[in-house]
């Protein structure tokens, strides 16, 4: 046997990363988060997801996008004919950032040193999987992957070339859809998520 090697050396690198990352203190965040919730997905996906942060959800679940933020996003990804079990979905942030308000967490949104401390996971999954198509959904994805700050209004759905041939898409966050209280905009907006989704596919 080999009871004193190191289990993760055999493993492939994403399932090594994956391990790292599940101890990961990094910055604060782990202290009240549940658990890091990893990306998920193949690791030579050609496509690759980028949310912001774990809800509730997920943070209990340890998976990325199965909350109703996920759902939304099932929902586009299906109407792309793009099998999620195909692609690589992961968060610029590995923990759920929050504040208790009673029995409630309520989601906060991460600032921009959490996602400079988290980028250093981001950037290795990128690397291993190394995928055509990197989707920022949302103003947090898009800063973690190109450390810049913009509107989503201004880079939104047109494909923005990155170094090694490899394209940025740029969506909305499913998360802000839910959040609309205007329901012609929020319909509006879903129709659009859902036609870049649908480009992505192409
Ligand atoms: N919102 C995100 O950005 N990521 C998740 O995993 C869930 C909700």
């Amino acid at each position: 046997g080999r009871e004193d090697s190191e289990p993760s050396a055999d493993l492939p690198p994403l399932e090594q990363l994956r391990q790292e990352a599940a101890g990961c203190t990094r910055c604060p965040l782990h202290c009240h988060a549940t658990q890091t919730v990893f990306g998920e997905g193949p690791g030579d996906a050609e496509i690759m997801f980028v949310g912001e942060q774990p809800g509730d959800t997920e943070d209990l679940a340890g998976r990325p996008f199965i909350g109703p933020a996920g759902q939304v996003f099932d929902e586009a990804v299906a109407a792309a004919r793009i099998d999620r079990s195909q692609v690589y979905v992961t968060n610029a942030v590995k923990h759920f950032k929050y504040e208790r308000r009673g029995k409630r967490r309520i989601h906060m949104r991460p600032d921009a040193g959490e996602v400079a401390h988290c980028r250093w996971w981001v950037a290795k999954e990128i690397e291993i999987i190394w995928p055509r198509i990197v989707v920022a959904l949302g103003a947090t994805a898009y800063l973690s992957l190109t450390g810049e700050s913009r509107p989503i209004a201004e880079v939104r759905g047109m494909p923005i070339p990155m170094q090694d041939n490899r394209i940025l898409l740029v969506t909305t966050h499913p998360s802000a859809i839910l959040r609309m209280p205007d329901p012609d905009l929020k319909a509006r907006s879903l129709a659009a998520f859902r036609s870049d989704l649908a480009d992505v596919k192409r």
